[in-house]
């Protein structure tokens, strides 16, 4: 049976794991033969013995780990040494973020590998279970809040003490996707006042379900906003004009604003502008969760906290789902072993069916080229 090996994830700052003791135990179940390299999950709070009592082969090298591998689970794209060390024709799952680490997709197809971007497949019911930007985006929303109560110099709820009332924290949500409808339920556990926009209708009714506000400008584009796929479109000039003009009057009075917009395939939408920032009271604290596609805030910088000179807090966090590393590991390789079962017949026998719609999806480099219809240049 098909051997899945889980490598220690070498990116700076990468603390997930694609595999956890208990998706290891099912996989196993299900007929496949485990090896994870040694440290693969300390970072994320899984020990090697604990892979060990759920069956896996704890390996030492590299080598031993991917050597004989037919699947290989990542996090992130896999690195030169990795990619050098995979059996020709390996399957490897992960987030192979293809638009931006082209190197590795390029590297991974002249391997003769066959590459999967877990962020390809897509958003149908089947596969809802394999959604990794949701099962990310979730933890990313709630983390953000958590970041932004910690760096806030106030408490989030409303307090009445002998000493005083402290008011409740204003906290003001900017695209309500996955991450964003998180954030405003975090923000709302922990007491705050929360607002909160998007240009997709629909998110008007997901929002008040929440107990926030909701405030956008509701003109005609805004109404046809939505693509087909559930996506947001570039608005245009225009709307981001009286867009602008109507965060302005609100932002100020703001203490905590959570940006998530993105449009897909595009860099992130700029939402809040210098002059913005500028309006809001020392102390207050943004965190832009669109940082990695360029961002939504003016100032913002990727992987640092910005103080502005008015004493406002720029957070420009770098994967926030790898402050909640326990989580976003078992969540995420519940998620790849799910997709794992695609590999398999209704006998069980591994033989992965490239025709189905979700493997094709996903699919980006087989053979020796890069195979997906995006990116084939
Ligand atoms: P995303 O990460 O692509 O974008 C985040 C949010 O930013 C979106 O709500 C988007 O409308 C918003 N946005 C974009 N431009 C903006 C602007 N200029 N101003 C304000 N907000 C802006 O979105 P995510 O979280 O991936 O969700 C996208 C859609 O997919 C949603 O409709 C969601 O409900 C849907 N979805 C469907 C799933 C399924 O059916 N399996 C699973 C997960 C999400």
């Amino acid at each position: 049976m098909a051997l899945i090996a889980i490598t220690r994830e070498r990116r700076s700052g990468e603390t997930r794991v694609a595999a956890v003791p208990e998706t290891v135990k099912k996989l196993i179940a299900q007929g496949f033969s485990v090896t994870v390299e040694a440290g693969a999950g300390t970072a994320a709070a899984y020990p090697d013995a604990d892979y060990a009592a759920a069956g896996a082969t704890v390996a030492t090298t590299l080598q031993e780990t991917l050597g004989a591998a037919d699947i290989v689970f990542k996090v992130r794209a896999p690195e030169v040494e990795e990619i050098k060390a995979l059996k020709p024709g390996a399957l490897v799952c992960a987030t192979l973020n293809p638009y931006m680490e082209r190197p590795a997709l390029d590297a991974l197809a002249a391997q003769g590998a066959t590459g999967f971007a877990m962020e390809f497949v897509p958003r149908i019911t089947r596969a809802q279970v394999m959604d990794v930007l949701s099962s990310q985006a979730n933890l990313a929303g709630y983390r953000a809040v958590i970041e932004a109560a910690e760096a806030f110099g106030k408490a989030m709820p409303m307090m009445m003490t002998a000493a005083g009332t402290i008011a409740a924290a204003k906290v003001f949500v900017m695209g309500v996707g996955v991450a964003g409808l998180q954030a405003i339920a975090t923000a709302r556990r922990l007491g705050a006042v929360v607002t909160a926009t998007d240009v997709r209708p629909d998110t008007k009714e997901q929002v008040e379900s929440l107990g926030a506000k909701f405030l956008a400008v509701e003109d005609e584009e805004f109404k046809n906003a939505q693509t087909a796929g559930g996506y947001a479109k570039e608005m245009s000039a225009e709307y981001q004009a009286k867009q602008t003009e109507l965060v302005s009057s609100h932002i100020a009075k703001q203490d905590i604003v959570i940006t998530t917009a993105l449009i897909p395939g595009r860099p992130a939408p700029k939402l809040v502008s210098a002059a913005h920032v500028a309006s809001m009271k020392p102390g207050s604290v943004l965190v832009d969760l669109a940082i990695e596609q360029g961002g939504n805030v003016a100032g913002g910088r990727l992987g640092e906290i910005v103080t502005t000179d008015n004493g406002v807090l720029i957070a420009g966090i770098a994967n926030l789902p790898g402050r909640i590393a326990t989580d976003a590991s078992a969540l995420y390789a519940r998620n790849l072993m799910a997709f794992a079962g695609l590999f398999l017949d209704k006998e069980g026998a591994f033989a992965p069916d490239y025709s189905d719609e979700i493997l094709e999806a996903a699919l980006v480099c087989r053979a020796g080229a890069v195979v997906h219809p995006q990116l084939k240049v």
